[in-house]
């Protein structure tokens, strides 16, 4: 695997993988690699000739300095377990390099309630960030896809906006989410968890099939988010929200519908980590 900083590298080395391979998927990251990004490389490896990935910690996207400052690095074992995926470019650009005229946006991107809505209500600014972040990325890369992890669901709608924006076709993978065998979400925040809260965060997931088995029961969709909310607080949590939601607007879902397949969605904090989560109804089996 070729580690490259620079865009005139990756340039070159991205046009060597098109020539010799043909198509170059992409799987962008801010490193703290674990089983899920490295599933989401195999996956780009069966969609794509050639997979370039990258680290970046972006600035941009993180509302609370803290949780910037907080983020793990964990270089060396990222390149050891992205080249034993098979990965064949990594680009690891410096702030400078992905903000050659700083930080500063000068055009918002017109997320319209995306922006208000659960995550981008409670990290302001946030999804900004990771507009501009990557855009950039896709500006430097140029790949023929780019595979994101579902996890991120809110994410996956917003970058699904930003590419429908520019004009330069990309095929948009998204990577289910990998769980720890007790249902944890596998995520870069949970090695800041304590021993004691380890053991609770699964109650999320336990949360999230809870409201789809009410939903399957036909419970109102208002009682669904107040029993969830009162799982969570018991089990130690702060929720930020625990939503059924339409799965393309995001919108709360007031009424059972059988017509419809929500998504529910949970976010939480506990001991000082903040954690997100979701379940398609689509894909779930009770
Ligand atoms: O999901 C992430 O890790 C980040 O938000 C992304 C897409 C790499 C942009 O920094």
């Amino acid at each position: 695997m070729q580690i490259v900083h620079l865009p005139l590298d990756l340039h070159q080395q991205v046009a060597r993988l098109k020539a010799t391979r043909g198509r170059v998927g992409f799987v962008p990251t801010m490193g703290a690699l674990h089983a899920g990004h490295i599933s989401l490389v195999h996956r780009m490896k069966q969609t794509a000739d050639a997979v370039v990935a990258s680290i970046f910690v972006n600035p941009t996207q993180f509302n609370d300095p803290a949780d910037f400052a907080k983020y793990p690095i964990t270089m060396g074992s990222d390149i050891r377990q992205l080249a034993l995926a098979g990965c064949d470019l990594l680009f690891v650009p410096s702030v400078e390099t992905m903000y050659p005229a700083g930080t500063m946006l000068e055009h918002p991107y017109p997320l319209g309630r995306l922006e208000q809505l659960l995550e981008g209500a409670h990290r302001p600014g946030h999804f900004q960030g990771v507009c501009q972040v990557v855009d950039q990325l896709l500006d430097y890369v140029q790949p023929d896809c780019m595979i994101l992890g579902r996890k991120d669901y809110q994410q996956c709608m917003v970058l699904q906006k930003l590419v429908g924006w520019r004009n330069q076709p990309i095929e948009l993978v998204f990577g289910e989410t990998c769980r720890e065998e007790d249902g944890l979400a596998m995520s870069s925040r949970n090695r800041r968890l304590s021993e004691a809260g380890r053991q609770q965060a699964p109650i999320i997931y336990q949360t999230l099939r809870f409201m789809a088995n009410a939903w399957l029961d036909g419970l109102n969709p208002d009682l669904i988010m107040q029993q969830a909310r009162q799982r969570l607080e018991a089990g130690g949590f702060q929720p930020d929200y625990a939503v059924v939601a339409h799965p393309e607007s995001l919108e709360q879902v007031d009424q059972f519908d059988s017509t419809v397949q929500p998504v529910f969605l949970i976010a939480a904090h506990l001991d000082g980590v903040r954690l997100i989560d979701n379940l398609s109804l689509t894909t779930y089996t009770r």
